[in-house]
């Protein structure tokens, strides 16, 4: 899936998929153009596939509060073709040695790839080449793009929609069902199916040493989906217990603040010289750690090691740095002798 920060990158694709004519119109920022599957409605989003009656949402991301809500257009009585699959791949954190051997052999049997162009980078070459179509978007635009690939798939064609780390990680694999059911599809017709990657916070703990091996929870600073107050809320309720904590989504320049209330609520509920670990890029040529505490954390968020690509991993009560490695103890220790 995407994060969830608008930019305005160019993409320049074309994609061909299904059955009868529907067309859309691409974005000024977008020169993606889509034809899929079912009516002839004319569209202003980018990538709408299906034939929406109608849709304007310029990303469908981001704080911005011009962004109109992207809409689901087709429903699976439009198609005329039996269903193909869909099959919501983890592409895991990074390069392809990173991605499980069955979401390799997921891509290459799809015919049709759809995701954010920077995921689709992630897919090694050979995939791509082979693929009968490759649907890219600029980042945001999640609903249309998931739209897109769920239409592909009523229009007939066996399609891929890729994304980071696991599907089920703050990521399209429940989108995906929810828009199959809006259109009064079933996941049983489109034989839909989830192959699992590895998530960023397992990637990012195994670059830390071992730090998630007790009960972990994770949250996203994202608010573009969930309220910032909700997301203060939850970080009361779960700081003060036990638990290590996975943040996703840190920092972006549009959410800065974000990531230092987070730290004032975590700092409000645990031990400054808690150990932290930050990754960025976990499995990319860019990735970075830094082991550090809680105190130290604030002072980070402005450093180029936070920012949309690097999850945060902050320790719980018995997590300590041992050689530059974090170490939870699960509690062998307090049964055994060692
Ligand atoms: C929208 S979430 C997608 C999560 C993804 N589905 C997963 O299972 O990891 C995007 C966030 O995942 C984290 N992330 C994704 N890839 C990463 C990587 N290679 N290294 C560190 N963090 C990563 C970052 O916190 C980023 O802001």
């Amino acid at each position: 899936m995407s994060t969830d920060d608008t930019t305005t990158t160019d993409a320049s694709t074309e994609s061909k998929c299904g059955a009868s004519e529907a067309k859309s119109a691409s974005k000024a920022s977008t020169e993606t153009e889509s034809k899929c599957g079912a009516s002839t409605t004319e569209t202003e989003t980018e990538s709408k596939c299906g034939g929406s009656s109608s849709s304007s949402s310029s990303s469908g991301c981001g704080a911005s509060s011009s962004s109109e809500e992207e809409e689901v257009g087709a429903t699976v009585d439009d198609f005329e073709s039996e269903p193909g699959r869909l099959i919501a791949v983890g592409l895991g954190p990074g390069k392809p040695e990173g991605m499980t051997s069955r979401a390799k052999g997921a891509l290459a049997d799809a015919e049709h790839i759809v995701g954010y162009t920077t995921y689709i980078d992630l897919v090694p070459d050979e995939i791509t080449d082979d693929a009968e179509d490759i649907y890219s978007t600029p980042m945001c635009g999640e609903v249309s793009r998931t739209e897109e690939a769920i239409d592909r798939a009523l229009a007939g064609n066996d399609v891929a929609i890729v994304g980071s780390g696991d599907p089920n990680v703050y990521a399209l694999a429940g989108l995906a069902l929810e828009i199959l059911e809006s259109k009064g599809g079933t996941a049983s017709a489109v034989d839909f199916e989830v192959v699992p990657g590895v998530p960023a916070a397992q990637s990012c703990g195994a670059r830390l040493g071992a730090p998630l091996v007790n009960d972990t929870v994770s949250v996203s600073l994202s608010d573009h989906l969930t309220p910032m107050e909700e997301i203060e809320s939850r970080l009361h309720a779960i700081a003060p217990e036990g638990f290590t904590i996975s943040i996703y989504n840190p920092w972006s320049r549009k959410r800065r603040e974000n990531f230092q209330r987070c730290c004032e609520i975590l700092l409000e509920h645990r031990d400054p010289d808690t150990p932290v670990g930050i990754v960025h890029g976990a499995a990319r040529d860019d990735e970075e750690t830094l082991i550090t505490d809680l105190g130290t954390l604030p002072e980070l968020g402005e450093e180029d090691i936070i920012d949309m690509t690097t999850t945060i991993v902050v320790g719980n009560e018995d997590t300590y740095v041992w050689d530059d490695r974090m170490v939870t103890p699960r509690g062998y220790e307090t049964k055994y002798d060692y």
